[in-house]
């Protein structure tokens, strides 16, 4: 449903005009073939200036984490520093062809191999792969390499993979695409998972458990040693979702957890502009036991450096591999921006990463506790889930709040998941953002409590203000029309 008239190119259109003026042909003509001309065909006549114009306004329509506040929970838009577009832009890579020989990309290798060795440290593992193009096919690598253990082991009994009911929709589309049954296990009413649960599914078939830390309800899981444990207890390995990391660096080692596997969001943690399928890196990293599976090609070190030479680097796929699932070295740009963000923020910047991750959750969680039902009440870390229950607006759902904050020029929270909070609003301001706009954005969401009590159609009509109104998701999904 359009809201305001925004023209399209054709409303702009005007006979006779055009924006091009070409030289006098200096070649012979020839006949067009009529069979495939269609008479019907319009095309919209315009100057240059309508159309850059016309362009340039639609492109400041798009909303962007450069524009403002991106509170979509676990999706982490943070914001992109621009000295990283500036590195993975540099000629010097850019320029790189990945068939060229080793010897004559040593800097590439270089910088994969440091970023293996930082990624291993800040999670606490002895090993990583950085082919995955995706959180999810990081998933998928590390569940494969569990499997590939426990067939290694001749254990070919376990063909359960637990994920909490609070899980990623990506948990268990991995775990069945790994050839896995996968069982869900409860979350207890602190928002942990529930060991009761947990305990009567540990058993002689388990394979393992995907596990994300914190939660996406935002929460440490009070209850992981213990998990981890009772998981290992029955011969059964520990996946770790690293999407919410920002909230663990230089906090916490997922390997003291109890974890055997991770994979990080290189594109959401370390910042990579992403969204709409843009690109990605799911890094793998594991510990000795998962070590021979990982995905291939790995960097190493070939021969130390001297003090005349430098350290030459070649890349080796582990002997129980299981396999490639990429082509080359992966994206390798984005490891380009993500190795800029963790070396210019060092150690001690990455530690603040996650204490301000977590005061900003925090900070807002607080405030908004006042005016929306809070179903888990207690410190979050990196995001906070809200349920939109109203006993005095029955009829408001999270749509309608998620809807309404387009009005005040933001970007929507992540709606409707985790599936167990029905009217869920996932927020993550993210540790970029700062007071002046976290005060702002808790006055939009003071506003729009209180409309949803005197003037609801404010509410249920949202988004007015934008071009486009409230549009039929399902529809748009099922009945899909690319033409205007
Ligand atoms: C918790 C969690 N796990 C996994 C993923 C999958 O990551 P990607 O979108 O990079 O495939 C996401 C992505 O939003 C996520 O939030």
């Amino acid at each position: 449903m359009r809201n305001n008239s925004e023209p399209t190119i054709f409303d702009l259109s005007s006979v006779g005009r055009n924006g091009y003026q070409l030289p006098e042909s200096d070649v012979r003509g020839s006949e067009f073939p009529t069979e495939f001309a269609r008479e019907d065909l319009a095309f919209p006549e315009l100057s240059e200036q309508d159309v850059v114009r016309h362009y340039s306004r639609l492109s400041a329509l798009n909303y962007h984490v450069d524009k403002g506040l991106y509170p979509l929970g676990s999706c982490t838009m943070k914001y992109n520093p621009k000295i990283s577009e500036k590195t993975a832009r540099l000629d010097g890579f850019t320029q790189l062809h990945p068939l060229q020989p080793t010897e004559t990309v040593q800097g590439a290798l270089f910088l994969i191999y440091d970023l293996q060795h930082i990624l291993s440290e800040i999670s606490g593992f002895t090993a990583c792969s950085l082919v995955p193009a995706a959180g999810a096919q990081g998933e998928f690598c590390g569940v494969k390499m569990i499997a590939a253990h426990h067939a290694y082991k001749k254990q070919h009994q376990r063909k359960v993979m637990l994920i909490p009911d609070s899980a990623h929709g990506t948990n268990p589309a991995t775990s069945a695409m790994c050839g896995y049954e996968c069982m869900p296990v409860k979350t207890d009413s602190r928002g942990n998972i529930d060991l009761e649960d947990l305990a009567s599914k540990c058993n002689k078939e388990l394979a393992g458990i995907m596990i994300t830390l914190p939660n996406t309800l935002g929460l440490f899981d009070e209850n992981i040693l213990k998990a981890t444990a009772m998981v290992h207890k029955s011969g059964g390995l520990v996946y770790g979702d690293g999407a919410n990391m920002n909230a663990l660096l230089g906090i916490a080692w997922l390997s003291d957890l109890g974890f055997d596997v991770m994979h990080y969001n290189l594109h959401k943690t370390f910042s990579t502009p992403h969204g709409g399928g843009g690109p990605g890196a799911g890094a793998v990293c594991c510990n000795r036991l998962l070590e021979p599976y990982l995905p291939g090609p790995i960097c190493e070190m070939i021969e130390e450096g001297t003090k005349d030479e430098p350290p030459f680097y070649g890349l080796y796929s582990p002997e129980r591999t299981i396999g490639m699932v990429k082509a080359f070295y992966g994206h390798f740009t984005v490891l380009v921006r993500a190795y800029t963000y963790l070396r210019v923020l060092g150690a001690n910047g990455l530690r603040r990463v996650a204490e301000y991750a977590a005061l900003n959750a925090n900070y807002l969680m607080q405030a908004l506790k006042k005016t929306y039902p809070l179903p888990y009440d207690r410190t979050c870390i990196h995001e906070f889930v809200l349920d939109i229950k109203w006993e005095d607006a029955p009829d408001i759902r999270a749509l309608d709040v998620a809807k309404r904050l387009m009005d005040f020029g933001y970007h929507p929270p992540t709606n409707y998941f985790p599936l167990i909070v029905h009217e869920s609003l996932m927020i993550e301001p993210t540790e970029t953002e700062n007071k002046r706009t976290l005060d702002e954005f808790i006055e939009a969401m003071n506003s729009i409590a209180e409309d949803a009590r005197h003037a609801p159609e404010m509410l249920r009509k949202a988004p007015s203000e934008t071009p486009f109104g409230r549009m039929d998701e399902v529809k748009a999904a099922r009945d899909l029309k690319l033409t205007a």
